[in-house]
């Protein structure tokens, strides 16, 4: 019998690669999302590449009412991976109110209608920007939270402590917080990936937009900080990785093999690249040269940020395999089948 898995902000980015991994290792999935975000021939392209069509509704995780209708419509959902959320830092800080509602009463309605309905475990998408700008790395788990740069990050913030005490209350489900790092590429396929609205904020989509010609020319938003070339250090997750770490901790929650009723671990690969050298990386791999100019600082970033992942690597048992060539070429890939099917 396979075990049925709830993903919200399942046709997302991050949400519709994780689907794929779910299904490729036996679970039922059903999708919850409001499409904010995304587009609803993601749940088309998710059944072409694993031959199953996740189950899909069309719903707001802010109505609770259509929520608890999911939980009765797909009876037996044993886990749910929490994706659902607005994730843009510079639009969070214009709208505030917008993000606390949507990223934290979604949360409140999922920890409300588990234990009504049998739901053993939350998986919740955290990010490294609890860290702000760590005092040691790598960065562990064990680093210490810095006040949020931004309504966004203090939503990640204050969601995983919403989970820690909604446990603490005794509470009977278990929860894993994945803090995850920059995630990038797209599906092998090229039938999956990121999908920006608007003028990308991130790195990558707006690299690509530029080797392809939609923008004019990337700018490097600083080339004097304090690291090897002057430029910021990420680290940089390819995103089919990251979601098979999603059903590494799944299998974890479900098979009752935590160690305590809430765990964190950081999802990265270990190694922190600059712009620059992702730029060189892109250009290397796909043989695309880029168009790029230095430019000024972006207010909020964080000069240099990697994880330790070997609690993750250790404990978890995953870790990151993807080269950062293999997937930047994939990014890139993407963005040719984005201007083939006339969608970028
Ligand atoms: P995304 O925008 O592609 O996916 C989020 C999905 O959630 C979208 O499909 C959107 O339509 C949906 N959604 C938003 N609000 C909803 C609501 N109220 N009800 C139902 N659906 C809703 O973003 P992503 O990059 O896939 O990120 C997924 C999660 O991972 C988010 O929680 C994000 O904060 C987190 N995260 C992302 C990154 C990153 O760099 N992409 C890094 C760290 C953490
Ligand atoms: C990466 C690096 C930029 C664009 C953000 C959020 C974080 C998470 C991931 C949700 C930085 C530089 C970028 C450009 C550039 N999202 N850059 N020119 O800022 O590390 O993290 O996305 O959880 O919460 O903060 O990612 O891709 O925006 O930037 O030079 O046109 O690329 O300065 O050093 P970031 P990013």
């Amino acid at each position: 019998m396979k075990e049925r898995i709830l993903v919200t902000g399942g046709t997302g980015y991050i949400g519709s690669h994780t689907v794929v991994e779910l299904q490729n290792n036996g679970y039922d999935v059903v999708i919850v999302d409001n499409l904010s975000n995304s587009r609803a021939d993601v749940v088309d392209n998710i059944e072409k590449i694993t031959g199953i069509r996740p189950a899909f509704e069309h719903v707001d995780c802010l109505d609770y009412a259509a929520l608890e209708n999911v939980f009765t419509k797909y009876p037996g959902i044993k886990g749910i991976i929490h994706f659902a959320a607005s994730k843009a830092v510079g639009e969070s800080v214009q709208k505030p109110l917008l993000y606390y509602r949507n990223n934290i009463v979604s949360l409140i309605n999922l920890l409300e209608l588990m234990p009504r309905h049998g739901v053993e475990g939350i998986i919740f998408s955290s990010s490294c920007t609890v860290y702000g700008q760590p005092d040691h790395l790598p960065v562990t788990e064990e680093a210490p939270i810095k006040k949020a740069e931004s309504p966004y990050g203090n939503t990640k913030q204050i969601n995983e402590e919403i989970i820690r005490d909604t446990i603490a209350s005794g509470s009977p489900i278990h929860a894993i917080l994945l803090r995850y790092f920059n995630p990038i590429g797209a599906h092998p396929t090229a039938l999956i990936g990121e999908l920006p609205n608007g003028v990308p904020q991130n790195l990558i989509p707006y690299l690509t937009q530029t080797a392809i010609g939609i923008r004019e020319k990337l700018t490097v938003f600083g080339d004097d900080y304090n690291t090897p070339d002057g430029s910021c250090i990420r680290d940089y997750i390819y995103v089919v990785d990251l979601a098979k770490a999603h059903v590494t901790a799944m299998h974890r929650i479900l098979d009752g093999k935590q160690k305590d009723t809430v765990e964190v671990f950081n999802i990265g690969t270990g190694k922190g690249v600059s712009v620059l050298e992702l730029i060189h990386a892109f250009e290397a791999s796909t043989g695309v040269k880029l168009n790029y100019q230095i430019g000024k600082r972006r207010a909020g970033d964080i000069e240099q940020v990697w994880a330790d992942p070997t609690y993750a690597n250790n404990e978890l048992g995953w870790k990151a395999e993807t080269s950062l060539e293999d997937t930047l070429r994939s990014a890139w890939e993407w963005q040719l089948k984005l201007r083939e099917n006339g969608i970028q």
